[in-house]
């Protein structure tokens, strides 16, 4: 079973730091999870990631259970052994992946029912059987399945039902999960829903709480999906207030440096999204003074390092703006929006460079973040990145 210590409390905002033990070492808390989707950081190998000090990464059961496939899987002794990786793993459920990327899936009691985009053929994503593939991935951290629906749906009809449905599937992801003997290795979260409404958010926390007992942590699910950021916060404020403190809170998809921190300030523990190496694979660098585009021509004689302060391996070897935007703008132009196409040698190599930087700069504010709430600087700590990150449009 994980094992979660709270180490120290800001006294005048609600962010913590804390040590999550698990199967595979200890992640310290807050921290920011990069997605590894088809089990790999696209451009890095996994001694690389763990080079930049990353104990805690994210796979998607969706994407895994279509390939490599659940048999290959466990003949390879599980996803670590798969792709690598000997640190902390957390797997997706599927449910969020189905609605966002299959226009196909209708949501039953029973579970989610998709087309597979290979075969073309129905296919039923129950509760139960997401739990299962999660087994056999063999994640750290595994989540429940949920129903969700856009935080823009107008119809609370829909995410009323979305709500109470995901507290019912909750009890069959734990009903399976301690039939299985898995539960000493693997630690499954609850999700809680309720889209941007403070009353259906209230019932579900409270009904999920109620299983405190049976679950080592909670997510915050269905946000970041376009809504305003006022609302956004407010959601994660409330939720992160009601939750116990003995638990760790994880924020799904949040990955902007400014909304890392306030969601920490509000009293969040882990959250994680695509945006930090998706954004580098179009050659956008995350830096203290806001997002650098290196594909501007202004970077074509800019010999500094993107920022001449971090210590990841893209700025330290002194890899210039100026090479980084040459690279970018020659060799990956016909890569836009394709991500996942890889052309060649030279454009893999600008991926990777900026990839590096961007999960070297999350790690950094994060780990920022908590050293701050050690020391008793955490306003503080605020107040300069604020003061300097939204300075520069560039
Ligand atoms: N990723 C981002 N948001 C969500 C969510 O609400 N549920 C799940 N399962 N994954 C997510
Ligand atoms: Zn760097």
């Amino acid at each position: 079973m994980a094992q979660f210590e709270l180490l120290a409390r800001c006294p005048t905002t609600r962010a913590r730091v804390s040590r999550l033990t698990l199967a595979h070492g200890t992640t310290m808390l807050p921290t920011f999870m990069p997605v590894a989707t088809q089990a790999a950081i696209k451009g890095l190998s996994p001694q690389q990631v763990e080079s930049l000090g990353i104990t805690l990464i994210l796979n998607n059961t969706y994407h895994l259970n279509l390939r490599p496939g659940t048999k290959v899987l466990s003949e390879a002794g599980g996803a670590h052994k798969f792709q690598g990786w000997n640190r902390n793993l957390l797997t997706d459920s599927g449910g969020f992946q189905l609605v966002s990327l299959s226009k196909f899936t209708t949501i039953t009691e029973e579970g989610a029912l998709f087309s597979s985009p290979f075969t073309g053929e129905p296919t039923m994503l129950t509760p139960e059987e997401s739990i299962s593939i999660q087994h056999a991935i063999g994640g750290d951290i595994i989540m429940q399945l949920d129903d969700v629906v856009s935080s823009l749906t107008p119809d609370r009809a829909r995410v009323e039902e979305a709500m109470e449905r995901s507290v019912r599937w909750l009890d069959r992801c734990i009903t399976h999960h301690e039939s299985s003997g898995r539960k000493t290795t693997q630690n499954l979260f609850a999700i809680v829903q309720g889209g941007l409404d403070f009353e259906l958010r209230e019932r579900c926390l409270t009904q999920m709480i109620e299983r405190k007992d049976k679950v080592a942590g909670f997510a915050i699910g269905g946000l970041s999906g376009g809504e305003e950021k006022d609302i956004f916060w407010r959601v994660i404020r409330q939720c992160a207030e009601k939750l116990p403190e003995d638990r760790p809170r994880y924020s799904m998809g949040v990955g902007f440096a400014e909304d890392l921190l306030v969601c920490v300030a509000l009293g969040v523990d882990m959250a994680d999204c695509v945006f930090p190496t998706r954004t580098a694979r179009f050659g956008i660098a995350l830096t203290r003074r806001g997002p650098v585009n290196l594909r501007l021509a202004k970077y074509a004689q800019d010999f500094m390092p993107i920022d001449s302060e971090c210590p990841c391996p893209t700025c330290v070897e002194g890899m210039s703006r100026a090479m980084l935007h040459h690279i970018i703008t020659r060799e990956t132009s016909a890569a836009q929006g394709k991500s996942n196409v890889i052309f060649n040698r030279s454009a893999v190599h600008s991926f990777t460079a900026v990839t590096i930087h961007n999960i070297t700069f999350q790690a950094q504010l994060m780990g920022g973040a908590r050293d701050a709430i050690l020391n008793g600087t955490f306003p503080t700590y605020l107040r300069t990145f604020f003061a300097t990150y939204f300075e520069d449009v560039g």
